[in-house]
């Protein structure tokens, strides 16, 4: 068996951060009944103390979600949040708070004007705090992705020491390069003492397009829970995409030695509801869940997919719940394409007529992006009118 890497969706948390994408409470409970049938492992609700209503969306999350998942809250590295997240998360069965502080030179020096010992004195003490509360911590320790090695090791080992159940390692500005953040998990695996006994979590952010690769170098060097969001929705140009990182896993389930327990049929419905109610379209050509992610337009790759469909498509478009490939026909198009749909409308063309209807058809493709069934027919009725004549 390989290893379970367990999916957090913080479509609700950072997705909704999203500028543009905010969520009332009523639309929320309606992504997390879909969060539940994807089976995620984990939903970051929201982050309560910011509002009466994130507060409220994280409670009545909470209540939906039963035992069917763990339910969690954002807090900073301060009593008052951490306070409003158990409030928030009182009547979860199985709840987290999601604690933390930034750790690189600019969070300590610019933004919280703390030194390094008072950035750990603060980490043990927003762990042991919420400790007080529910047993599975999870510590952030923001900005790692540009954070001194040593120095993340400390904090890191800090927040172990304090009883966090799961360390979440970003690279909140999305900087690093997939290689170098690979070695980061890596250097705490190999530094931190006891980490073995606690989930390791990676949290990228797509400024340089490397959500979904850094998520898997964190994967091939030890993290066991992969933090995204539906479609890719976040803070600027967005998280990991969770249909991304599931599909990568399954693909190369063997080398990466991973599994998921998403069920990835729900990809294609998760993805149009999160669209529609925040209102962020998807581009068509977004991997996995975009309109032409299996949409096929020139004539050796239809003659290809025609013949065997993996010669040029690596996932089955059923899998993700996107129906099957289409052969969308433009002037790329060949003849093995348009005998084809035409076949599959009831026209059986050999030879001159093939030849024929192919011609015009190209003519047409000439003038317009696309070639639909309705051309098709007066196409095939056009040349039947002149035989005729
Ligand atoms: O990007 C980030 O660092 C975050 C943390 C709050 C986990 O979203
Ligand atoms: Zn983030």
């Amino acid at each position: 068996m390989t290893r379970k890497i367990q999916i957090f969706d913080t479509t609700l948390r950072d997705g909704e951060q999203s500028p543009g994408a905010s969520m009332n409470t009523e639309e929320k409970l309606v992504v997390a009944r879909e969060l539940l049938r994807l089976n995620v492992d984990v939903i970051e609700a929201g982050f309560p103390i910011s509002s009466p209503g994130d507060f409220e969306s994280v409670r009545r999350i909470a209540e939906l979600a039963g035992d069917q998942a763990t339910v969690c809250a954002l807090t900073r590295a301060v009593e008052k949040d951490i306070d409003s997240a158990a409030d928030a998360l009182k009547y979860a069965k199985r709840p987290r708070i999601h604690t933390g502080i930034g750790v690189s030179p600019s969070h300590l020096q610019d933004k919280l004007r703390i030194t390094e010992e008072e950035c750990l004195k603060r980490t043990a003490h927003c762990v042991s705090y919420a400790k007080q509360f529910v047993e599975d911590v999870q510590f952030y320790a923001e900005d790692a992705g540009r954070s001194d090695y040593d120095f993340l090791v400390r904090v890191i080992q800090t927040a172990i020491d304090n009883g966090a159940t799961v360390v979440n390692i970003p690279d909140t500005t999305g900087y690093s390069l997939p290689e170098e953040f690979g070695r980061r998990i890596k250097y705490l695996m190999d530094n931190v003492n006891g980490i073995e006994n606690v989930t390791v979590a990676v949290h990228c952010h797509n400024d340089l397009g490397m959500a979904t690769a850094l998520a898997m170098e964190g994967v091939k060097n030890g993290a066991t829970q992969i933090e995204c969001t539906i479609n890719g929705l976040g803070e600027r140009a967005g998280n990991t995409a969770m249909e991304e990182v599931v599909m990568a896993i399954r693909m190369h389930e063997q080398e990466l030695d991973a599994h998921t327990d998403v069920n990835t049929r729900e990809f294609l419905k998760a993805s149009r509801l999160v669209s529609s109610i925040t209102g962020m379209n998807v581009q068509a050509n977004k991997a996995i869940v975009g309109a032409n992610a299996f949409a096929h337009s020139s004539g050796i790759h239809q003659d290809g997919v025609l013949k065997k469909r993996d010669t040029y498509e690596i996932i089955d478009p059923a899998d993700v719940g996107a129906g099957q490939s289409q052969i969308v026909l433009t002037a790329r198009s060949g003849h093995a394409a348009l005998k084809h749909r035409l076949e599959e409308l009831g026209y059986e063309l050999e030879g001159e007529a093939l030849d024929q209807v192919y011609g015009a058809f190209l003519d047409l493709a000439d003038k317009k992006k696309e070639v639909y069934d309705e051309d098709l027919e007066s196409l095939v009725n056009e040349r039947d009118r002149n035989e005729n004549a």
